[in-house]
């Protein structure tokens, strides 16, 4: 842990300050049959479990925001003879090279500074140089993309997992602060980017690509305002991004450009202003709608979306108001995390809203009486109507993350109670994936990390989708893996 100290903590807070810094490094584990409690489940062998996240959190013994740490991308490959391999890598940008190199933070983040005070960070350059790749991981065709907020994505060899350099798609996103999170057009087959210019009244990018890369459409637009925007969905017609309304406070932000406070500090969720949706037609024909949301929302992450008799259907997770920088009870440089942070503020509700035909104002409906986020359907749904939604929460339903829970929401019957499973006291449970069986449509798996801290170990653990709530009929044991963000289930 370097010169952190976690032994002084309850056992709660122990437990999540060991996981959020544990840093295992590279790794190459062949984990046998005979190792694994149950058995791998047939449709699962030759697929893999892609995720990432960040891998090296407290840096030089400075406590680095989740958002800063090092990009670390795990694979758990299930080889045809029920075995597991584990292989994890760093992603090699420049920041994890000059920083493994010098032992401590060099560059400045969205929500850590560099040590030495002021001098040190100075300017606007907060955020952007500090691109560590460690968001998203998605395959796509050949590729295998580490994606991150505020930057350019990373490539990275498919089966290794090296780094190859930044993933521009032959220069068309270049320098461009691209999404992290991308959709998937099965239907279509097209991979489909966001990427962003300008933070007031921001101009957005959507292109979508051919699976060898190649650039099939795409389509700008202007928001009015000041957004955060982390997530978007596609449906047949529309991109749709949350409207979310920011705003500067001054006095940080003259503090973070004289380089005292961070990014993060300076924005503030705009509760003046209404939530709204914005919906982008996809074919570039028409302009762009405005829909006002019936309270105030802040989506940070999107389940899926589809079209009904022209009617636009979302699937959101949205708070009422949002508060950057405390994410995953961040409390600076240096000290602990504190678990019990997020409780302060209430949770993200999910939320099905209606856009119908032409109109400027949608209706939604809670789906869960939980605190949902990390919604996952089908890795082939987005843009279509699907059965299922996971997602992950709070066995108590007045608080959301740390998650101890995963949940499965029936979407064809929504007044159907959710199946829920909840990790033993202490365990953290992580976004969880949906890996279909293709050869009986919608039933698959699902794959979900357990964090252990206290006891020093992850467990990859897979439940049958059907029934959630029966538990894992499979557990992998690892060593302890930090916690992770955003993953991908690669077929192959
Ligand atoms: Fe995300």
């Amino acid at each position: 842990m370097e010169r952190l100290s976690f032994d002084h903590l309850g056992p709660h807070a122990r437990a999540w300050n060991l996981a959020m810094a544990a840093s295992p490094g590279p790794l190459d584990l062949e984990i046998p049959a005979a190792a694994i409690d149950g058995a791998i489940p047939g449709p699962l062998r030759g697929g893999r479990l892609l995720s990432n996240g960040p891998g090296w959190t407290v840096i030089g013994g400075r406590v680095a925001h989740p958002f800063d740490g090092h990009g670390y991308v795990r694979a758990f490959e299930f080889r045809e003879d029920g075995g597991v391999r584990l292989r994890a890598r760093f992603v090699g940008t420049r920041v994890y090279r000059d920083e493994a190199a010098a032992g401590r933070i060099l560059y400045r983040g969205l929500a850590t500074n560099v040590e030495g005070g002021r001098r040190r960070n100075l300017g606007l350059r907060s955020g952007a140089p500090r691109n560590v790749a460690n968001t998203t991981i998605t395959r796509w065709g050949d590729r295998l993309i580490a994606g991150w907020e505020g930057g350019t994505p990373h490539a990275l060899d498919a089966e290794s997992l090296e780094t190859l350099g930044e993933e521009t798609f032959g220069g068309l996103i270049a320098g461009q602060a691209t999404l992290a999170h991308m959709r998937k057009d099965a239907a279509r087959g097209r991979l489909v980017l966001c990427s962003s210019a300008g933070a007031r009244n921001p101009r957005l990018t959507f292109r979508e690509l051919d699976v060898d890369g190649a650039l099939v459409a795409s389509r700008s637009v202007t928001i009015p305002g000041s957004l955060f925007i982390h997530d978007f969905v596609i449906t047949p017609n529309w991109y749709v991004i949350s409207g979310n309304p920011m705003r500067l406070k001054l006095g940080a932000l003259a503090q973070m450009l004289s380089g005292g406070g961070t990014l993060l500090d300076a924005v503030a969720a705009d509760e003046a202003r209404p939530g709204v949706l914005h919906l982008i037609p996809r074919s570039g024909v028409g302009p762009a709608r405005t829909v006002r949301l019936p309270d105030h929302a802040f989506v940070v992450h999107f389940g899926g979306a589809f079209e009904r008799d022209g009617a636009v259907i979302v699937d959101a997770c949205a708070f009422r108001s949002y508060t950057f920088g405390e994410e995953f009870g961040y409390r600076g440089p240096n000290a602990p995390f504190d678990p019990a942070l997020p409780d302060a503020r209430a949770p993200q509700r999910l939320y099905r809203v209606t856009i119908p035909a032409g109109a400027e104002v949608a209706t939604w409906a809670q789906l869960v009486p939980h605190g949902v986020d990390f919604p996952r359907v089908h890795p082939d749904g987005d843009g279509c109507e699907v059965d299922l939604l996971f997602g992950a929460c709070r066995a108590d339903p007045r608080h959301s993350d740390p998650f101890d829970t995963i949940l499965r929401v029936d979407l064809r019957d929504p007044e159907r109670p959710p199946q829920l499973w909840t990790a033993p006291p202490d365990l953290f449970v992580g976004e969880p994936i949906f890996a279909p069986d293709p050869a009986r449509g919608d039933a698959g798996h699902v794959l979900a990390i357990l964090s252990d801290g206290l006891g020093g170990a992850s467990t990859l653990a897979i439940f049958d989708a059907a029934a959630l709530d029966a538990g894992p009929i499979a557990r992998v044991r690892t060593p302890l893996l930090p916690i992770a963000f955003h993953g991908d289930w690669d077929p192959r």
